[in-house]
């Protein structure tokens, strides 16, 4: 079941989006730090990601020439900018964020973006509101080897059905194939699409992570 907002606005085409410089009240890692405590689960890593991961998930992807494009699991957001200053002026970009402390933490400091507070499972919805139709990219950041297995698969069918034909999914994951829910992930994204087109190690990150870019 869904729960869509109604008094979330509709995301602007990304030229007409009003820039911000405003950052948000307080530390941002600390923010993170403290939800990490709250809710693990849904976090599942007390920092967020360095700029060199939000270049990795970003760079070589499309966004340049994407017409619509969603961000999963923002956080504060760490890979944000790196989206914003790549995309295409015309695309319409929107973000899906769970947790209500890390949403305000968003908003506060993105509040030219369209941010759901939402789960990321119900895209579809959030697609329909939007009025798009399919997406080109989906750049993700959710925690997906600690997800339950009954949700991490309906949770992925659902991002590649929101995807068009040749559409990009780029995910952050930290333990790429030593521990075994990473390896079970790993084989449920070559199941569900067509090509994992780049596996990208970042050492600079807390701790070292994975980007995979996959193509439907
Ligand atoms: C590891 S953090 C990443 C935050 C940020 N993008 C970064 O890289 O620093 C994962 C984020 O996904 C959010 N999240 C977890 N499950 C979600 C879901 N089902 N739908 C939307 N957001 C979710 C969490 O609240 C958290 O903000």
């Amino acid at each position: 079941m869904t729960t869509l907002r109604t008094d979330t606005p509709r995301a602007k085409p990304v030229h007409a989006m009003q820039p911000s410089g405003r950052e948000i009240p307080g530390n941002r890692t600390f923010t993170f730090f403290r939800e990490f405590f709250r809710s693990p689960r849904l976090l599942g890593t007390c920092f967020p990601c360095s700029k060199q991961v939000a270049a990795a998930m970003t760079d070589g992807i499309g966004l340049e020439t994407a017409m619509s494009v969603a961000e999963f699991g923002p956080g504060t957001g760490a890979i944000t900018p790196s989206i914003l200053e790549r995309i295409n002026p015309d695309a319409v970009y929107f973000a899906i964020e769970r947790n209500d402390v890390m949403a305000a933490a968003f908003r506060a400091r993105f509040p030219q973006v369209t941010l759901h507070e939402d789960d990321a499972r119900n895209i579809r919805t959030i697609m329909r509101g939007e009025g798009v139709e399919k997406l080109d990219i989906i750049v993700s950041a959710l925690p997906w080897l600690i997800f339950p297995e009954e949700v991490r698969e309906p949770m992925l069918t659902e991002a590649v059905a929101a995807l068009k034909p040749g559409g990009i999914f780029s995910q952050i994951t930290y333990f790429a194939d030593s521990l075994p829910a990473a390896k079970k992930f790993r084989r449920l994204m070559e199941r569900h699409f067509s090509e994992i087109r780049a596996v990208r190690r970042v050492w600079r990150n807390l701790p070292p992570a994975f980007v995979y870019h996959c193509v439907k």
